[in-house]
């Protein structure tokens, strides 16, 4: 079977040389990618007058064949279809025969494979961020059916001060934001069309990157034909908001792994997003959760591996690149593997809000609370900090009631006293963006205007 090279070439490829070399395992999944780039590279040849109109038609009603034949699983791949650029020139060939052989008239695999990758990142990432903004929109309606439900919230995991469930799960929300802006990003830098660059340097045809890129709806072409064909920023980029998404989701995923447990039971666990064990009829285990956090090693092992194949190469292409897509399909389909699955577990988890409740009611949760009104009546906050502790401290000894001692003391008394009770330090949290009912509800309606603004650029 001939290679695109062989004139130059007296021999055949070795087969070694073939299993270590071919991309089309991996790469065929870009097929509708490289048919595009190729119409819109027929195009243009046409319009600068490199290609007969009756030729162009022929060209783009092979191409149309490929397409459906890919679409459909029957077409044939043969040995020599290196990879997809490969397989679709030969198969055009085939059909369109001479017209066929001038595809590929002024173009590279080179910048035609940046092109194919450009069109991948950025529909990737427009899909991707969709799919965080339903995660989000989960997140946004557990925490309405939370309503002023409390939790204790922990600096260090060791309890700290209550804060509403509504707003530990918007917090959660608001990172996810940044990730879909970091995803929107990397769509907009990877909006250049690299088509025209050639093999490294241009053409001395008269080709025309401008009309290609427009045909392609990027936002605009290269400015230099080595940076467009040696590059892969656009694709660290997508692997880094992957990553650090996939980072996002497994702390999502770790909080849900602890608060399904026996000793914190603050969830349970729909069945739909849990496993069994196969010794133990007890058990239901929080897989999904799990996974989330699991699967955020694999991203940053993607984005790492890829820094690393790059670092170093000389301009302009080299076949390093081609380790360039199994990272970044990996990374995109496992983050959409998890990021469905999370989204279907938020949405059918039960919260126990009792138990919630039973476990932040701690008077010591208070604590600052009691503090703040020392301070309030003119005392220094240290000093306040070092009353209330040491009455934390004789509570602890077992030395009296955290409320007996400061009904006792007369720089507090009943009036304190007061502040101990259920749900009190809640909702006495009421500084803009703080865990109380006030503010929540604020962030509320500043949340779902962020998840407008966020479809409005995902749609754009
Ligand atoms: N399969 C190759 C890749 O993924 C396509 C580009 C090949 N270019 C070349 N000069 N051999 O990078």
């Amino acid at each position: 079977m001939a290679t695109l090279w062989h004139g130059r070439f007296a021999e055949g490829p070795a087969e070694a040389l073939q299993a270590l070399n071919d991309s089309l395992g991996f790469d065929q999944r870009m097929f509708r990618e490289d048919i595009a780039g190729s119409r819109a590279h027929v195009r243009m040849l046409a319009r600068v007058g490199l290609l007969e109109a009756d030729d162009a038609d022929a060209v783009l009603v092979a191409l149309d064949a490929v397409e459906s034949e890919m679409a459909d699983g029957t077409f044939v791949f043969v040995d020599s279809d290196e990879d997809i650029h490969t397989a679709v020139e030969r198969r055009v060939t085939e059909l369109a025969g001479d017209a066929g052989a001038r595809l590929h008239t002024g173009r590279s695999r080179n910048d035609q494979v940046a092109t194919d990758l450009r069109l991948w990142v950025r529909r990737e990432m427009t899909e991707l961020a969709g799919l965080v903004g339903r995660l989000q929109a989960t997140l946004a309606a557990r925490a309405d059916d939370a309503d002023e439900a409390y939790l204790p919230g922990y600096t260090h995991l060791q309890q700290a001060q209550p804060v509403l469930l509504a707003h530990h799960l918007l917090a959660h929300g608001w990172a996810l934001s940044r990730d879909v802006d970091r995803l929107l990003d990397a769509r907009d830098r990877a909006d250049v069309s690299p088509l025209g660059a050639g093999a490294l340097a241009g053409s001395s045809l008269p080709l025309d990157p401008d009309g290609v890129a427009e045909d392609l709806g990027f936002a605009s072409r290269f400015e230099n034909s080595l940076d467009a064909v040696s590059d892969r920023d656009f694709v660290v980029e997508a692997l880094f908001a992957l990553a650090l998404l996939g980072v996002h989701l497994s702390r999502l995923g770790e909080e849900i792994v602890l608060w399904s447990t026996d000793e914190f039971g603050f969830v349970a666990l729909d069945d739909a997003f849990s496993t069994g064990s196969s010794m133990l009829p007890q058990k239901k285990n929080p897989d999904v959760a799990e996974l989330a956090r699991g699967k955020a090693g694999r991203l940053i092992g993607n984005l790492t591996g890829l820094l690393a194949s790059l670092k170093g190469l000389p301009l302009a292409y080299n076949k390093d690149l081609q380790e360039d897509k199994e990272p970044l399909f990996d990374s995109c389909d496992t983050v959409r593997l998890t990021l469905l699955a999370l989204d279907g577990m938020m949405a059918t988890l039960g919260f126990d809000t009792d138990r919630m409740a039973e476990s932040a009611d701690s008077p010591y949760a208070a604590a600052v609370d009691l503090a703040e009104f020392l301070v309030a009546a003119g005392m220094p906050f240290r000093e306040a900090h070092a009353v209330v502790g040491g009455h934390v401290r004789t509570a602890l000894a077992g030395d009296g009631s955290l409320a007996d001692l400061v009904a006792a003391d007369e720089r507090l008394g009943p009036e304190a006293v007061a502040l101990l009770a259920p749900g009190n330090a809640v909702r006495r949290r009421t500084t803009p963006g703080g865990a109380g009912p006030v503010p929540v509800a604020e962030q509320r309606r500043r949340f779902t205007d962020r998840l407008a603004a966020q479809a409005a650029r995902i749609g754009s």
